[in-house]
């Protein structure tokens, strides 16, 4: 049995397309930190901070986190924010995963996101300079969080691969 492999990372860092391309090539299944929070509240990510707030979100994150850390050998993909909260780290931590930072430098976020119409955090006027300033606010603590760093740069098969490899 082997722990969790957990990715974290800015959003657009393609923690899903790279996660699910891991857990095929390492035959290991691929949980989705936000689909899972989704199918137990029945409600979309949106929806939630809509309803009950960032606050009220991340306390179902939170849940989430702890539900998830306790399984092995799966590969999970965590929301942007989940690994800024050293309660969570700490969780993924003593269910024994591996916590890897997918870096996509900030010009590739950048172009990724501009047409984003689900992220609550981005649904703001001036984007660009919403995602500029939380990403310098959140490149330390990803990094803090993650015991590897794996350039993400590339596209999602080729990233996976690189993850694959690693572990092998
Ligand atoms: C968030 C990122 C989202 C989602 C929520 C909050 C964040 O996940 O968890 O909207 O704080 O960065 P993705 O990184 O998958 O978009």
């Amino acid at each position: 049995m082997d722990g969790n492999i957990v990715l974290c990372g800015f959003m657009g860092c393609g923690k899903t397309s790279v996660g699910k391309r891991a857990a095929k090539l390492m035959n290991r299944k691929f949980c989705d930190l936000d689909q899972y929070i989704e199918r137990k509240e029945g409600l979309k990510v949106s929806q939630i901070f809509e309803r009950f707030g960032e606050a009220g979100f991340r306390e179902r994150e939170a849940a989430a986190v702890r539900e998830i850390a306790e399984k092995t050998n799966m590969v999970v993909a965590c929301g942007g924010g989940t690994v800024l909260f050293p309660d969570n780290v700490q969780a993924f931590h003593a269910g024994k995963g591996t916590i890897l930072y997918l870096d996509v430098p900030l010009p590739a976020l950048q172009e990724r996101l501009k047409g984003d119409r689900k992220r609550p955090l981005l649904q703001k006027p001036n984007r660009r300079k919403v995602i500029a300033e939380l990403y310098e606010q959140r490149c330390p603590l990803y990094q803090a969080a993650a015991d590897l760093t794996v350039e993400a740069g590339a596209p999602a098969c080729v990233v996976a691969k690189r993850i694959a490899e690693a572990f092998l």
